[in-house]
């Protein structure tokens, strides 16, 4: 099977260059910069918050003396709610993720609508190797090879916000404002780790959709796959078994004579397939796609997609008339994903979606979170994760040697209960259990203040997302959860420093 990289199925990076294969008017990294070629339909997503961008001049190696040049680092910041250093104004602090932080900023509404409650100052430091953060320069230069993108890792990226907050926070004088961290999916991660490595310099983390479990085997190689089939199979059996006996259909028509120009045709392709397995992966990642973002209501996150849109796209497949083809039910149930608006002409597949991004160089280092999927709980073909393939495609793509077992080294992971018990405070793990990356998340209450809220029918950091009128109450009360226990954070936080200034 033509599965190169099984897991660099990065958070949203790789959605990106999913972008770059779907028409001009889908792409979404457009929906920041290009406002005007939004169809008339979209908001303005930009207009709802406004911030002030920064650059900061940013070591590039935290830990050598190694006398590189230094890079400008964006960040975003707003105070117009700040109640200033005097009060001791908290600071929220977003751990940018591996993409533009312009598109993270306006993704996550729930920062902002935090900030007037709290009186709060909002930053968005934008993750180095990523949007306009660039070391060297150029991302040309800092993609060129093994040796430039070096300090491409989740430790340096870490390095850089604890870096650049304290530094802001002098030139405001205020050293004794709190700061509270927030992140989703990688970046969730991130704020999980900085509170865990900085405990001096932020308060507490909110670490939403955050798999820091899914490494080695912490948890089963199986779940990601599995959440998102069962995420079909609760929408319709017939559904999830379509799509099951879609992968030996598509192989053995893509091996007959004509039969890739069939494929082609049928999914309404652009240009030729060159592989059976090129289809394969394409719908392989808009499963998982879709159930990451398994929202209660319509939204353009990735895609514009309707409320719930796996149950749209198994309504898609099942309803078509007795006798339709299996392929024939895939491309209607896919199309709810790629063509929802229904302008897409056609349907273009990357050619190379495993490019020089900067995910799957993270994946292919640290970042390895190994995955397989199972015969007959999956709905996907079944797959066996083989560390030493994965390895070659490391070595060929770059020139270097995964270290899978670094990040728990570096972070923990094995038997985290015990340890975050103990050596652990201030951390919400949120997740939702539709989203497959739930899997690898904290799903348990570890002790007083490190806590699990979970909600049954949430998706991928659905929580860190602006409300919306049609917030189901499930949500709304997790959001609420969340407000409180930040809260308690700072009153905590509060009490401290003034008993330490009464002494
Ligand atoms: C979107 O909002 C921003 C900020 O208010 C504004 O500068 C921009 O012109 C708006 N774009 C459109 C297409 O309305
Ligand atoms: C990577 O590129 C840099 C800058 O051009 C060069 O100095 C270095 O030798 C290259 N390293 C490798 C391993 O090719
Ligand atoms: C703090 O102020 C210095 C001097 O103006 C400036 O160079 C630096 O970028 C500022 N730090 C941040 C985080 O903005
Ligand atoms: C997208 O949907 C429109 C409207 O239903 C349809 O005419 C068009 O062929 C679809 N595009 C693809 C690539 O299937
Ligand atoms: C894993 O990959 C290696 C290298 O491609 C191959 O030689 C080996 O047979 C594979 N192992 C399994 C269990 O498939
Ligand atoms: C963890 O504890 C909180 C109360 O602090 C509770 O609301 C929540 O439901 C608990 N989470 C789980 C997964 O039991």
């Amino acid at each position: 099977m033509a599965k190169p990289f099984p897991n660099s199925l990065a958070f949203f990076l790789l959605l990106i260059s999913l972008f770059s294969s779907t028409p001009e008017s889908h792409r979404l990294p457009q929906f920041l910069g290009k406002a005007s070629r939004l169809p008339k339909t979209q908001n303005n997503l930009t207009q709802q918050y406004t911030y002030e961008t920064r650059y900061f001049h940013q070591t590039v190696d935290h830990f050598s003396f190694t006398d590189l040049p230094k890079f400008q680092q964006r960040y975003l910041i707003n105070s117009d709610y700040w109640v200033g250093p005097n009060r001791m104004g908290p600071i929220f602090l977003y751990c940018g993720n591996e993409g533009d932080i312009e598109w993270f900023a306006v993704n996550t509404g729930f920062v902002w609508e935090l900030a007037p409650r709290f009186g709060a100052m909002v930053v968005f430091p934008e993750h180095r190797y990523y949007g306009e953060s660039m070391p060297y320069g150029s991302q040309k230069e800092a993609y060129k090879n093994a040796s430039t993108l070096a300090h491409l890792t989740a430790e340096q990226a870490l390095a850089d916000y604890a870096v650049l907050i304290t530094d802001l926070k002098r030139n405001l004088s205020a050293e004794s404002s709190p700061v509270v961290l927030f992140g989703g999916s990688y970046g969730g991660m991130l704020a999980a780790w900085m509170r865990l490595k900085y405990p001096h310099i932020a308060i507490g983390a909110l670490a939403s959709s955050a798999p820091i479990l899914q490494f080695e085997d912490i948890v089963p190689l199986e779940t990601f796959y599995d959440i998102v089939s069962n995420d079909f199979k609760r929408e319709s059996t017939s559904c999830f078994n379509t799509i099951k006996k879609s992968w030996n259909i598509i192989n053995s028509v893509g091996q007959k004579a004509n039969g890739l120009d069939h494929l082609a045709k049928t999914f309404h392709l652009c240009g030729k397939l060159k592989s059976s397995g090129d289809l394969s992966d394409w719908l392989d990642s808009a499963y998982s796609f879709l159930a990451m973002v398994d929202y209660p209501y319509p939204s353009e996150f990735l895609m514009p997609l309707p409320a719930y849109p796996i149950k749209e796209v198994c309504k898609e497949m099942d309803n078509s008339p007795d006798g339709t083809s299996v392929l024939d039910r895939i491309y209607k149930g896919i199309s709810v994903y790629y063509n929802y608006t229904g302008i897409a002409d056609c349907f273009e597949l990357d050619d190379d979606p495993h490019g020089m991004s900067g995910w799957n160089w993270q994946a292919c280092t640290e970042m390895v979170m190994p995955m397989s999927s199972n015969r007959d709980s999956s709905m996907f073909p079944e797959w066996e994760f083989n560390s030493t393939s994965y390895a070659e495609d490391c070595w060929n793509q770059f020139q270097v040697t995964p270290r899978p077992t670094w990040i728990t080294t570096e972070f923990g992971g094995h038997d985290y209960k015990s340890i975050l018990k103990t050596f652990g405070s201030n951390i919400i793990f949120s997740n939702g259990l539709l989203d497959p990356w739930s899997g690898g998340s904290v799903l348990e209450n570890v002790s007083e203040s490190v806590v699990a809220l979970v909600t049954e029918k949430g998706a991928h950091h659905l929580d860190l997302r602006a409300a919306t009128e049609d917030d189901p109450d499930w949500l709304v009360k997790q959001r609420a959860s969340e407000v409180e226990i930040i809260e308690g954070w700072i009153e905590d936080y509060y009490k401290k420093k003034k008993a330490t200034f009464n002494m």
